[in-house]
């Protein structure tokens, strides 16, 4: 029996006849914040993904709470985890408020008005993600960060207990970047959150995450704490590059500094 709040067991997922993850094995424990790391289609957002039931197994399971997720109600597997995909597309003609008060469908019946605590929750979110004076744009012409930003706060608003989020720091500068993390951190506190996030940026990884899962050709090739998985051999063998590894004299978690790319074997 696992203990992890999400797991994946033996989990296949195809798309097609084309195979991507195969027998993979990966979990989360209560409170824990992961990091997914690996390589462009190494399978990040394919697990991510079946995680969240977006995509369906092939075989093995997805285990939420002990229970299988493909047998749990939709809105029983929304109101338990939110979801950010990857470079999701904006609806048009939908202000901030009414993409993040999408957030709120999980909690609430069929055309039942807002509640108050609706109504709390997607002032909260706007406010967290920086959004209060956004609320009334349209999404679809916003910059890349400010809608990223608007994803992030839809997937607040729902307010789960577990948040999956696919790069959500892609396209947002670096003081949005860390404001993002932060923000997460936050909430890991306050509403002790589980998290899973696929970060390119290992060093992000190392300082916000408990435990880094690294993903290769679709299969697990690393699991631990972020001062065991990222080493020399690590990033040369998974990712092409020649780094020195160190401890970042401000926080203590170990940074990464790339200076080469190794060419690739003939
Ligand atoms: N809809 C799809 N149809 C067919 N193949 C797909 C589809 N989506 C992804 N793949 C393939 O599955 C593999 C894993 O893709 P995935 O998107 O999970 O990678 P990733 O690790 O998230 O990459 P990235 O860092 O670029 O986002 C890749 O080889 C990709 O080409
Ligand atoms: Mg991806």
């Amino acid at each position: 029996m696992t203990t992890d709040l999400l797991a994946a067991l033996e989990l296949r997922v195809s798309y097609g006849s084309r195979t991507v993850l195969d027998g993979l094995a990966a979990g989360v424990q209560p409170g824990e914040a992961l990091a997914l790391v690996g390589a462009n289609g190494s399978g990040k957002s394919t697990l991510l993904r079946a995680l969240a039931r977006l995509l369906p197994a092939d075989a093995g399971t997805v285990l939420l709470d002990g229970a299988d997720i493909a047998r749990l109600p939709t809105a029983e597997v929304a109101r338990r985890l939110a979801v950010l995909p990857q470079g999701p597309v904006p609806p048009s003609g939908v202000t901030v408020r009414e993409l993040v008060e999408h957030g709120r469908f999980p909690h609430r019946s069929a055309l039942a008005r807002p509640t108050a605590a609706d109504r709390d929750a997607v002032r909260d979110a706007l406010a967290m993600t920086g959004l209060t004076d956004y609320a009334d744009r349209y999404v679809d012409r916003l910059s890349g960060g400010e809608r990223q930003r608007a994803w992030i706060a839809l997937t607040i608003a729902q307010e789960t207990p577990i948040l999956l989020l696919d790069e959500p720091t892609t396209f947002l500068d670096m003081g949005h970047q860390l404001e993002v993390l932060d923000l997460v951190a936050r909430l890991r506190q306050e509403r002790r959150l589980t998290v899973i996030v696929v970060l390119h940026d290992l060093n992000q990884a190392a300082r916000y995450c408990d435990r880094i899962v690294a993903l290769s050709g679709g299969q697990v090739v690393a699991d631990g704490p972020p001062a065991q998985v990222v080493t020399e051999e690590f990033l040369v063998e998974y990712f092409g590059v020649r780094a020195t590894v160190s401890t970042d004299p401000v926080t203590g978690a170990v940074v990464c500094l790339p200076y080469a790319a190794v060419p690739p074997s003939p």
